[in-house]
């Protein structure tokens, strides 16, 4: 781990901490943590490094988010089996923060999420109340009991406990900051649309 890198995640929280700032549905969903630690990683690639690279967008926590690309331990939680093999070539995320994020903490839990233009996310649910915060690019967000919508920078989506939900990226990819709080916030989401 180079000065290099961690300037770059230092980077990364404070422009993730200018978006939360600058959006009440974040702040009224959880408070940011104040026990926030930098936490070495071993870097993990994934193919959507390529396309989240060549992804032009002048949101700060976009360049940001590039900038991290080659030191982040990006993660997938999905198998082919679960979701074919295309869509593992275009989306990925990281923990910003959490329990086993980028940086420590036991307060909350923030990923940053990717899945490209075409993808279609199926239904799926978790324990842990969801807020994404879109930063760039557009999806089509459907959950359980709510009319779709197509969101785009600035907007937000709340989902409740295990409220089934799906994602569509018909005009654009999307790049998320995604806030977890409440009980199973050390889950993983399920696929399926019962809980
Ligand atoms: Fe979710």
């Amino acid at each position: 781990m180079t000065d290099l890198s961690r300037n770059a995640f230092d980077t990364l929280l404070t422009e993730a901490k200018a978006v939360y700032d600058a959006t009440p549905a974040l702040q009224n969903f959880a408070a940011w943590p104040t026990d926030l630690e930098f936490a070495p990683h071993a870097p993990q690639h994934i193919p959507a490094l390529r396309q989240i690279m060549m992804w032009d967008n002048d949101h700060p926590l976009h360049t940001a988010t590039q900038a991290i690309v080659p030191y982040g331990h990006w993660i997938q939680t999905y198998t082919e089996d679960d979701v074919g093999y295309g869509f593992l070539q275009d989306y990925g995320y990281i923990e910003l923060y959490g329990p086993t994020g980028h940086f420590t903490s036991h307060q909350g839990r923030a990923y940053i999420a990717y899945w490209g233009k075409g993808l279609y996310y199926p239904w799926h649910h978790h324990e842990a109340e969801e807020l994404y915060a879109v930063i760039s690019g557009s999806g089509y967000f459907e959950a359980e009991g709510q009319d779709p919508k197509t969101l785009t920078s600035g907007d937000c989506q709340f989902h409740k406990s295990n409220q089934p939900h799906a994602l569509t990226m018909k005009d654009s990819a999307i790049l998320t900051l995604i806030l977890w709080r409440g009980a199973g916030m050390t889950g993983l989401p399920k696929m399926g649309s019962n809980g």
